[in-house]
């Protein structure tokens, strides 16, 4: 008898006919976020859980006994209790490496358009704003030559690092650990301590899982220590940043701008947030391409069907559970 799984929203076919050969598949029709009591009641009697954009907690996991993988579709983990499911011997997986450059592209982006103001500009003529061409009009940062600061220098930072260099920036990079000597050569990437990335950063990019320890990196104190010409990309998690302490910072011009893709409490905005001309407001759109999202659908769906079939799969995020 094939083992039972259930996918909490509809993915590609192709990740579908994957799973199908080997499962049982029930896949949640709508391609909006479960509650976790909702997921919880479809995983009674599943043995394979294909998490895409939904919490799993507790409440799901108690609900969910014959559970034996939780198959994450996204790199980031933060909306899983890893403790939980280890716990109960239940394997946890997500999908790096297939999201890296894509990712970094829309960083860069981000980077790019609101240095050069290119929603505005490009809200300016669609209003018919644009009467004449003036050589003051619309002044934005240069990005060539300018320092890349780069919070996390985990596989996407890295990304983020070659595409600076490719605009002649200066990478300097802050993280965990210290990368080894032939990345650090590979990129041209200095490593500095924390208080030198936020003063000496053009551009601060953040990189960063979401931790315990990485909730409101950057807040109040570290946006006093940034340049008032510096920028701020989050295309990580939202909670690494203090949004009030950088709505407040947006509006006193203590820094130039922010280009954001993540938010504190997504999909929720700060109310002043939309009304602040200097930032780029992205809907969490990181990895949304069809190349990339059908390469999660399909790792996501190889790591759950490897854990049912007793092989370890290629992305396990809690060893433990082997051991
Ligand atoms: C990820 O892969 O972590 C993206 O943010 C989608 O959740």
């Amino acid at each position: 008898m094939k083992p039972k799984i259930f996918v909490t929203r509809p993915l590609p076919q192709e990740a579908l006919n994957l799973l199908a050969t080997h499962c049982e598949v029930q896949v949640h029709p709508a391609d909006s976020a479960l509650k976790p009591a909702q997921v919880g009641e479809a995983c009674r009697d599943v043995e394979g859980l294909l998490a895409v954009g939904v919490r799993v907690n507790e409440e799901v996991l108690s609900q969910a006994g014959k559970l034996r993988v939780v198959a994450n579709c996204g790199v980031g983990y933060d909306s899983i209790d890893v403790a939980a499911c280890t716990q109960r011997k239940i394997v946890v997986t997500n999908t790096p490496g297939v999201l890296t450059d894509t990712t970094a592209d829309l960083a860069f982006a981000l980077l790019l358009a609101v240095a050069r103001r290119v929603v505005e500009a490009d809200r300016f003529v669609r209003e018919g704003r644009w009467q004449r061409w003036e050589f003051a009009m619309m002044w934005g940062a240069d990005i060539h030559h300018k320092t890349l600061g780069i919070y996390g220098l985990g596989r996407i930072g890295q990304a983020m690092a070659r595409r600076g260099r490719g605009f002649d920036m200066q990478i300097l990079y802050h993280s965990r650990r210290r990368a080894d000597g032939a990345i650090e050569h590979e990129l041209g990437a200095h490593y500095v301590d924390r208080e030198t990335i936020l003063r000496e950063s053009d551009f601060l990019s953040l990189h960063t899982p979401l931790t315990p320890d990485t909730h409101h990196l950057i807040g109040a104190r570290e946006f006093s220590l940034m340049k008032p010409s510096a920028f701020l990309i989050n295309t990580a998690r939202g909670k690494a940043v203090d949004e009030e302490a950088l709505v407040a910072a947006l509006k006193s011009r203590r820094i130039a701008g922010a280009g954001l893709d993540v938010f504190e409490h997504e999909p929720h905005l700060h109310p002043e947030l939309p009304k602040l001309v200097n930032v780029v407001l992205l809907p969490h759109v990181g990895s949304a391409t069809a190349e990339t999202r059908l390469g999660m659908a399909m790792l996501a769906a190889e790591n759950l069907l490897a854990a049912l079939e007793g092989r370890r799969p290629p992305n396990v995020v809690n060893p433990e559970v082997y051991s």
